[in-house]
């Protein structure tokens, strides 16, 4: 009995409905039905939250926008998947606006900023050129590998446009724009030791292309314009494949012809050479020299023996005055370990003849300080006090004459003694 009473109290004792179960079955059935009432209430407003949502996504994808929005879904699946991405010329125009916000041209195009419906950002390059059905194919190919090449210090490529009446590559949008902006005009901004991490983080990227990724990438157009820099001055080097889709009739590995960048183009790619990776150590070589100056490596501006930076500094390497070139690139004293070490390596990097080049790997262990930078020998030791007539005033470095940032192609079989700085500075080819 008392059991009972105890028994009776506990099962009671957690639902206030059962404390009238006993007393009142009607009134155990209304419990029921309110509960039942809460149930499908909330199930409801469940219901109503999802459909909201849905609608939301759906209107956010926008039919202004110029995408339906299964081809949106589409192209948002296709960027979760990584897979490269074909656009059409009207969705390219909806993004850019018509193409109205122009950052910068180049040897192989110009550049749009864009943004597409969900909020990404990209630079939209409008080809040179014109699409020939023949290569269409071949094109295609070439770009989705570039599309599946991913690395942190590359900028990534998201598709492209192959159409009569443009062709363009779609790539991520780089908040920061390209370095030459921070050496060669903001050029405080940056601190000594951020500029290294850029060049550790560039030469990571090329690293990559030449021996990490499936098919080796040669770059050939290594320059600051080429190292763009992310929110957080993240660097990723961009136009990588561009050399070899762009010029249709060279092979990539062994090609021969002048092109790349006057100023960064190593002398095999003038002359006719076989042309290998090494070529990409040495602009990223005058490319480093252009970071310890945080200057154009030809500056017609300042005192003769200072006017080309690279001999500049080999020659205070050489007597070993680089305590001179650390006033004078205003590096401070906490830096100058990791700047000598810099200014050994580039020398290394720009040795005329390309084997003794170090490897891409080689040189972020050397960057990161991981390894020895061995003792360069002398460069520029191929002096010579004539430079070659005639050619002089088209090949020259003069940056009134050419544009400096932009890719200069030489076709055919425009072969020459030496590179625009050698041959302004007399440097002839060794005979073999
Ligand atoms: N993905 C990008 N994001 C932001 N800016 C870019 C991007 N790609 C190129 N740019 C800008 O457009 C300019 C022109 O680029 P490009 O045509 O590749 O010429 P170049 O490589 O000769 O400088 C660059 O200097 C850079 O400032
Ligand atoms: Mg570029």
């Amino acid at each position: 009995m008392e059991a009972d009473a105890v028994n009776r109290h506990s099962s009671s004792a957690g639902n206030p409905f059962n404390q009238t179960s006993s007393t009142d079955p009607s009134a155990q059935v209304i419990a029921a039905v309110v509960i039942v009432i809460v149930v499908i209430i909330k199930i409801v407003i469940l219901v109503v939250v999802c459909l909201k949502r849905a609608e939301a996504r759906r209107s956010s994808v926008g039919p202004d926008s110029g995408f339906m929005p299964p081809t949106m879904l589409k192209f948002l699946g296709d960027m979760e998947r990584e897979k490269t991405i074909s656009f059409t010329s009207q969705q390219l125009a909806i993004a850019t606006d018509n193409f109205k916000h122009l950052l910068g041209s180049g040897g192989f195009g110009s550049v749009y900023k864009g943004v597409f419906s969900n909020g990404t950002m990209v630079a939209v390059k409008v080809l040179n050129g014109t699409s020939d059905k023949r290569i269409e194919e071949q094109f295609k190919a070439e770009v989705s590998t570039l599309g599946r090449t991913h690395h942190v210090n590359l900028v990534r490529l998201y598709g492209y446009c192959f159409e009569k009446c443009l062709r363009a590559l779609v790539y991520e949008y780089m908040g920061n724009g390209s370095l030459d902006h921070y050496l060669f005009r903001e050029n405080k901004k940056l601190g000594f030791e951020k500029l290294h991490e850029i060049a550790v983080g560039t030469a990571r990227g090329i690293a990559y292309l030449h021996e990490d990724c499936q098919h080796q990438i040669i770059h050939y157009d290594i320059k600051p314009g080429n190292v763009l820099l992310d929110a957080n001055f993240c660097p990723k080097v961009a136009d990588f494949g561009l050399a070899k889709l762009c010029h249709r009739d060279n092979t990539h590995i062994a090609m021969t012809g002048g092109r790349g960048t006057p100023g960064y183009a190593a002398p095999e790619l003038w002359m006719p050479s076989p042309v290998t990776r090494k070529c990409d150590v040495y602009s990223f070589g005058m490319l480093l020299f252009e970071i310890i100056g945080r200057r154009r490596n030809m500056d017609v501006t300042l005192p003769d023996s200072q006017e080309w930076f690279p001999t500049w500094v080999w020659t205070k390497f050489e007597k070993g005055e680089l305590g001179d070139l650390m006033s004078a690139c205003a590096i401070e004293a906490k830096d100058t370990e990791m700047a000598e070490r810099m200014v050994k390596l580039a020398l290394c990097c720009v040795q005329y003849r390309p084997e003794p080049r170090p490897l891409m790997s080689l040189v972020v262990k050397m960057l990161e300080g991981a390894l020895e930078v061995p003792t360069p020998s002398n460069p520029f030791r191929f002096m010579n006090a004539a430079p070659s007539p005639g050619f002089l005033p088209l090949m020259a470095w003069d940056p009134s004459a050419f544009d400096s940032n932009s890719s200069q192609t030489v076709t055919g079989s425009t072969f020459v003694n030496g590179t625009p700085i050698m041959t302004k500075y007399g440097i002839c080819a060794p005979s073999n």
